[in-house]
């Protein structure tokens, strides 16, 4: 965090501390008296633009998404698969999210250890209906938190299954609701053998079924007998179609972001629990009933059905180029066990195997292997993170020779690839023995942080090392499961002095990713976007990055204000924070962390873009008060009247919920009498984009 430079003396009007930028004081004596008190809006402030005099550019692939196996983000979340527990092994001890239905008959379900022949599949459920049973019987899955129905809408069904005797059945699969009253969609699956073998079936609901989450999946019979499931799988219609693929209104959302990269799988769903625990990606490919599945260090079982292949046909569907992290011997124990020398060269060897996984042709042994599990054609790959926050878990010390052995290595085999640095900008005394060719910073901070943050790279040396800023948020006090507008605020303004940046600072992206917002489905507070099992929404920070990313331009313009409005800390944007736990003789919290300012009042990055000429304004107000801006766009010869923008305004707790979506969205506006000076207001504690038509 980049100390605050004090300000000899603030200006104090109304006993408000209101003052004026350092340099924009020397240029402007006595410019500025604004009256933070003022119900009504600020004075005038000029924004000059030099649209004559680019700057740095802007790397394409500046925004991107940071994602991992958090907050039921795969499962029970983008991964489309709708049943839980699919393979019986989240719990050793009983069939969780599994419950058995008698319906007029007896019978019983048990978690039984019978292994598919030739599979992963280690366990089954054991389905018992006792001969003198008479009604339907069977087992049902939950889903997570629910199964969704939606009208006119086919479900692919499969399962494994074998019988204790020939002809078992016949079978039936429906899609009820929770307390089976209403059948949404039903297959007749036929009789069950004594061979394990694949069963599928289609079920369709009709065009009146009414879109609800309370409901469930039963396999059921009428028939005394004895029944093993594994790998029960049930699919909706899938994004692109693609089968084993991802939710539709998710993909749509990220989509709609226009992120040019996928950092993937982590995070520490990377590193895992523990060695055993690891994304370990060769168990991840192939058929679903040869993943063995793994624990997350987010404290459930991955299906590992959103395996190496799934993310890059992710990246693949929606335009983004793989930023792929290889596993690099450290683990989220606390040091517990930490892979160094010979004991990781097996796992260098596995990073250049997958490497050729994503990038080999089809005459390479991963690239065939690739072409076998459905993609023939190579993915593009231009940048790879050894392992994940290397200055965690004890993991400092032996980071150097551990990055230097997947660095050789991955040099000597593919050199045009730029390899990334889990160590901070932060970390000064590390030494790296092999030049990164980007360190990877992470920030997770308040408000006042990111306010004073958007000028950190501002003093960077412009000869150092580029940065990758691989996960940040606004998201303290960790306060819900996605962020309200106040943080919103922070992020953009953090977003400005990224892209001001942008000569050092190459790509970012925003983390975590996703939320499932049911009780239990949220490990960490404050997430991009959330949903449960039929509706999704973005947060008012989702919304931020759209309008960034689909307005970046290419190169920055120099833009400032004048007078800069400045805040203090009284005056930025709160985001209340939750009642602290309550800890018997726990010191009190501290209320005020963080700069204490004086904080800017205004952000802007002004860019323009190659191929339009338009010349794209991103500003953000902290204040509570309008504020008028002159615009005064030097060196340009024509602006185009009826200049477009979006402006993302509300109260400062405002949020979208999956009862109400779109609560807080960005709203269209259009300046009639754009030109090269115009003047536009600002709503307070806003954020606007604007985009000027200079042909
Ligand atoms: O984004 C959540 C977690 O924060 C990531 O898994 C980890 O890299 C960081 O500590």
């Amino acid at each position: 965090m980049r100390p605050i430079p004090r300000i000899a003396a603030l200006v104090a009007v109304c006993s408000l501390a209101v003052a004026v930028h350092p340099q924009l004081r020397a240029q402007q004596p006595g410019a500025l008296r604004q009256a933070q008190g003022n119900p009504e809006r600020s004075r005038g402030v000029t924004l000059t633009v030099a649209v004559d005099r680019p700057g740095v550019r802007i790397d394409p692939n500046f925004y991107g998404l940071m994602t991992e196996e958090i907050n039921f983000s795969y499962d029970g979340g983008l991964y489309a698969e709708l049943i839980r527990n699919r393979t019986f092994r989240d719990d050793p001890t009983q069939p969780v999210h599994w419950s058995v239905v008698k319906e007029g008959g007896d019978g019983s379900i048990a978690l039984d250890k019978v292994p598919v022949p030739d599979t992963a599949l280690t366990t089954a459920l054991k389905l018992e209906v006792p001969a003198r049973s008479a009604g339907r019987v069977g087992a049902a899955n939950e889903g997570y938190w629910g199964i969704p129905v939606k009208p006119d809408t086919t479900y692919r069904l499969s399962f494994w299954a074998k019988a204790a005797a020939p002809d078992q059945g016949p079978l039936t699969a429906s899609i009820e609701s929770t307390d089976g009253r209403t059948v949404w969609a039903h297959a007749n699956v036929g009789r069950i053998g004594t061979r394990w073998k694949k069963y599928t079936a289609t079920l369709k609901t009709s065009g009146t079924a009414a879109p609800s989450v309370t409901n469930r999946l039963v396999l059921s019979t009428r028939t005394p007998g004895t029944t093993w499931f594994s790998l029960v799988s049930l699919f909706p219609p899938t994004y692109k179609d693609r089968p084993n693929g991802n939710r539709v209104d998710i993909m749509e959302l990220l989509a709609a972001m226009k992120p040019r990269f996928l950092r993937f799988p982590g995070g520490n769903y990377l590193e895992g629990p523990n060695y055993e625990n690891r994304f370990n990606w060769k168990e991840t490919i192939g058929p679903l009933e040869q993943r063995p599945t793994h624990l997350s260090p987010w404290r459930y079982r991955s299906s590992d059905g959103m395996g190496l292949l799934e993310f890059l046909e992710w990246a693949e569907d929606l335009g983004m180029e793989p930023l792929l992290a290889v596993y690099a011997g450290l683990h989220i124990d606390n040091g517990a066990r930490i892979l160094t020398g010979d004991e990781l060269k097996p796992h260098v060897q596995d990073a250049l195997d997958e490497i050729e996984y994503v990038t080999g042709g089809t005459n390479t042994t991963w690239g065939a292997r690739r072409a076998k599990d459905g993609h023939p054609k190579p993915f593009p790959l231009r940048y790879v993170e050894i392992g994940n926050e290397d200055w965690l878990n004890r993991g400092t010390a032996t980071y150097d020779s551990r990055f230097t052995m997947f660095y050789d290595a991955i040099k000597a085999k593919y050199p045009s690839l730029r390899i990334i640095s889990t160590m901070r900008t932060q970390d000064r005394t590390f030494t790296h023995t092999r030049m990164p060719d980007l360190l990877d910073d992470h920030f997770y901070v308040t408000i006042p942080t990111a306010l004073s943050q958007a000028h950190l790279y501002d003093t960077y040396d412009r000869k150092g090392t580029k940065i990758f800023v691989g996960e940040w948020a606004t998201n303290n006090p960790r306060t819900g499961d996605t962020p309200m507008h106040a943080f919103a605020l922070g992020d953009a303004a953090w977003l400005t002095g990224l892209e001001r940046n942008a000569d050092i600072v190459l790509m970012n992206c925003y983390a975590p990713l996703f939320v499932n917002v049911n009780p239990g489905g949220r490990q960490w507070a404050v997430n991009l976007i959330g949903y449960d099992a039929l509706t999704s929404f973005g947060s008012p920070s989702y919304y931020v990055q759209k309008m960034f990313s689909s307005n970046r331009g290419d190169v920055v313009l120099p833009a400032s204000f004048d007078p800069l409005p400045m805040l203090a800390r009284d005056d930025i944007p709160v985001a209340p924070a939750p009642p602290p736990p309550a800890r018997p003789g726990a010191p009190p919290a501290n209320p005020n962390p963080g700069p204490q300012g004086p904080f800017d009042g205004l952000y802007v990055n002004a860019t323009r873009e190659d191929g339009s000429g338009d010349v794209i304004l991103k500003l953000v107000n902290v204040q509570a008060i309008a504020q008028p801006l002159r615009m005064d766009l030097r060196g340009v010869a024509t602006v185009r009247r009826n200049a477009v923008g979006e402006v993302l305004a509300d109260a400062l707790t405002a949020v979208n919920t999956v009862a109400e979506p779109r609560a807080i969205v960005p709203t269209p506006f259009t300046i009639a009498d754009s030109s090269a000076s115009f003047t536009h207001e600002l709503p307070g504690h806003s954020v606007s984009v604007i985009r000027l038509k200079t042909r």
